[in-house]
C-alpha cells in the first residue's frame, strides 16, 4: 500500500495557486491509487515550531537522559518525522514569499533533518532514500532560465539542498506556476501569456506525474 503525504502552506486560502495545483495532484493520485492512504497537513493552520535549544539537545541526547523540556520539544514535532517516514510520496505545495519559502515551510524542513534521517556520506544510504517528492510552487514573477531574476530564486535551490541532505532528492520534481501576479498587478498585465502557458504546463505535468 502506498501513502501520499500532502502538505500545503499558502496563506491565500481559496485564491492560492499552489493549493490548487497540489489538490489537482492529490486528486489524480488518489484516482490512480485507490488502495493508497493519504495524510494531509496544512502548515498555515498548524505551523511547526521554530527550532530551539531543547529540541537541539534532544537530537543528541538518548531519550532516557533528556530533561522534561527536551523531551517535550522532541515530542512536539514527532508528527513531522512520523509523516515523512511513513510516506511513499511527499507532495509539497509551496508559495514563493520574498524569493524563498514561507517560514512555516522552512520550519517544517528544519524538522525533517534530524540525525536519524541524514544520508550516510560514504554509502548514500538513509531511511528516507527512495521516496518520491513533488514540489508544486506558485510565484508572482518568473525565475525561468534567461529571465532577469533567474538568480533570485532562493526557493527551489533551498528546498533541493535541504532535501538532498536526507536523501529526498533522488526522485524530486519541481513544477512551477509563474507570473501569478500578472492578473493582479496592472504593470505585469503584459506577462499574462507567460502565466497562462506556465499554468497550463503545470496542470499537465501534475496530472502526468500523479498518474505515473
Ligand atoms: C508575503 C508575500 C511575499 C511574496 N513574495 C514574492 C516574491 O518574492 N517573489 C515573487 O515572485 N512573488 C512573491 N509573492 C507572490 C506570490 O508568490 C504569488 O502570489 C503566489 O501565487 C503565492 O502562492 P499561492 O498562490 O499558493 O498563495 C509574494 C506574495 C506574498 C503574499
Amino acid at each position: 500500500m502506498t501513502n501520499l503525504l500532502h502538505i500545503d502552506a499558502s496563506i491565500r486560502g481559496g485564491q492560492s495557486v499552489s493549493r490548487e495545483m497540489s489538490a489537482a495532484f492529490a486528486d489524480a493520485w488518489k484516482a490512480a491509487h485507490p488502495e493508497g492512504t493519504y495524510t494531509y497537513r496544512d502548515l498555515h493552520e498548524t505551523p511547526p515550531p521554530y527550532l530551539n535549544g531543547d529540541y537541539l539537545a534532544a537530537m543528541y541526547v538518548p531519550e532516557e537522559q533528556r530533561t522534561p523540556e527536551q523531551q517535550a520539544a522532541w515530542e512536539q514535532t514527532q508528527w513531522i518525522r512520523d509523516d515523512v517516514r511513513s510516506a511513499d510520496v511527499i507532495l509539497l505545495g509551496v508559495p514563493m514569499y520574498n524569493y524563498s519559502v514561507p517560514a512555516s515551510v522552512k520550519s517544517w524542513l528544519d524538522h525533517v533533518s534530524p540525525p536519524e534521517f541524514l544520508v550516510d556520506a560514504d554509502t548514500g544510504e538513509g531511511v528516507l532514500v527512495g521516496k518520491k517528492v513533488v514540489v508544486v510552487t506558485a510565484r508572482g514573477g518568473s525565475y525561468a532560465p534567461g529571465t532577469p531574476k533567474e538568480d533570485w530564486d532562493h526557493q527551489e535551490p533551498l528546498i533541493r539542498a535541504i532535501l538532498s541532505g536526507v536523501g529526498l532528492d533522488n526522485d524530486l520534481t519541481f513544477i512551477h506556476t509563474e507570473m501569478v501576479l500578472s492578473y493582479t498587478v496592472e504593470k505585469l498585465a503584459q506577462f499574462r501569456h507567460i502565466h497562462d502557458a506556465s499554468r497550463e504546463n503545470a496542470m499537465k505535468a501534475v496530472a502526468e506525474l500523479a498518474a505515473a
